[in-house]
């Protein structure tokens, strides 16, 4: 029998304090204030601290990560340089290496607290080496962090040849999300083709889908319109997600609007990565230089479930980045001007309860019946665990302890100050806050 585990004193992300957890055979068992600590149950005081469910990547590529620098680096910093260097290093790739460059990034990851991923997976490889991979990484990592896998034509459905057979055998091989990439197809006519039959697999399947959709400065690019379209034509609302959309940053405002509303009325969720976004698009720009993320609280105002998704770390496309979901809100956060309390609230639930709804994760949360997943944050609340991307104290799944880190801690010697630096101290007076 698994020891039951009470965290006692935690702050809840909606504010409530002094709350204890109880964690029995994976599930939490009870929640609220004052509750005794069964006969050898292992016991965490979080002193306080955020006790949040974990946190969700809603799109990533395990495939390609922590290959920077292989064979060479992106010298333009553009997406479409990033794919070209793709392409030169997928012949060089072996099962092995891949598998294991996935297994030290789901290491990271589980540290952060980040224990749901949804990773697409380039099929456009005879070998369907990565799919391959990534499937064992998956199975090999199951005990301890869910990995959702989707179809990823890199280079284009119908562009690259073979692509549609390819992405049904990586589907008969255990994938379960259909991927798309209409921008990257030859026409704008090829890629609402690829759209539509993409779809149509999906709902064949009983499978959702995951397209990366109009990742382009090019305010023409509105595949986002078709993938609304026949999300409402084959009745899969809920089931369908829009990813990247930076198109949508150059649009004309009133199209803009128009688009929003169909997005909504279709069920569509959307997920925003800002750290690549950010980085990859306004690269033909001079000044002023587009941020090209797409209209996060424009899309939450509509009703649209949109995540922040970290999308790469370290291959051909970004350089830079650790697993740290906090980083990715707190770049989207800054990016949108999210920054109301309220906002900044939203940002935290775009990197948990949001990608959580967007995976279709069962059993997510912090309520009696939930699985006891959770992470243990060296902050008072979501807005504090944002500014100071607070250390991941203790993380939890199905009530078991993966991962504990010291607090963080400076120490100063400054005559006639106190040694101890507090960085969770609050304004002297609560802010007025007009942005809400
Ligand atoms: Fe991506």
């Amino acid at each position: 029998m698994p020891r039951d585990l009470l965290i006692r004193h935690a702050t809840l992300p909606d504010g409530r304090r002094g709350i204890d957890l109880l964690a029995r055979d994976g599930r939490w068992a009870a929640v609220g204030p004052g509750l005794a600590a069964p006969e050898g149950a292992e016991v965490i005081d979080a002193a306080g601290w955020l006790l949040s469910p974990p946190f969700v990547d809603a799109h990533f590529h395990l495939d390609a990560t922590l290959s920077h620098g292989l064979p060479r680096v992106n010298a333009s910093g553009t997406l479409l340089e990033g794919i070209r260097l793709w392409g030169e290093l997928k012949p060089m790739l072996t099962e092995e290496a891949v598998a294991e460059r996935a297994m030290a990034y789901c290491d990271w990851a589980v540290a952060r607290g980040l224990l749901a991923i949804r990773s697409h997976v380039d099929i456009c490889d005879e070998r369907l080496l990565a799919v391959r991979a990534l499937r064992e990484v998956q199975r090999r990592v199951a005990p301890y962090l869910t990995l959702q896998l989707v179809a990823f034509p890199q280079d284009g459905a119908l562009r690259s040849p073979g692509a549609m057979a390819l992405l049904e055998k990586a589907l008969a091989l255990g994938v379960e999300v259909v991927g798309g990439i209409p921008h990257h197809e030859r026409t704008m006519a090829d890629g609402a083709e690829s759209v539509k039959r993409l779809c149509e697999l999906a709902a064949a399947h009983g499978l959702p889908v995951d397209m990366h959709c109009d990742e382009t400065d090019d305010p023409a690019s509105r595949h986002v319109e078709t993938l609304a379209f026949h999300t409402q034509r084959l009745g899969l609302q809920g089931r369908v997600t829009g990813s990247h959309l930076t198109s949508m940053h150059s649009m004309d405002n009133a199209y803009a609007a128009k688009l929003v509303a169909l997005m909504a009325d279709s069920g569509v969720h959307a997920v925003a990565n800002p750290l690549i976004n950010i980085t990859l698009q306004g690269r033909y720009d001079g000044y002023p230089r587009r941020r090209g993320m797409t209209r996060v609280p424009e899309l939450m105002d509509a009703g649209i479930t949109v995540a922040f998704g970290h999308d790469c770390v370290m291959d051909p496309w970004y350089a830079l980045g650790s697993a740290d979901m906090l980083e990715v809100a707190s770049m989207g956060l800054h990016v949108a001007q999210m920054t109301g309390q309220a906002a900044q609230r939203r940002c935290f639930e775009a990197v948990t309860t949001n990608p959580a709804r967007i995976l279709g994760l069962q059993g997510y949360g912090l309520d009696v019946g939930c699985r006891a997943d959770a992470v243990l944050l060296q902050a008072r609340s979501p807005q504090e665990a944002l500014r100071l991307r607070a250390a991941r104290l203790a993380v939890v799944r199905g009530g078991a302890v993966l991962s504990r880190m010291a607090p963080a801690e400076a120490r100063l010697s400054l005559p006639g100050r106190p040694d101890a630096v507090d960085f969770t101290r609050q304004p002297s007076a609560a802010p007025e806050d007009p942005a809400g």
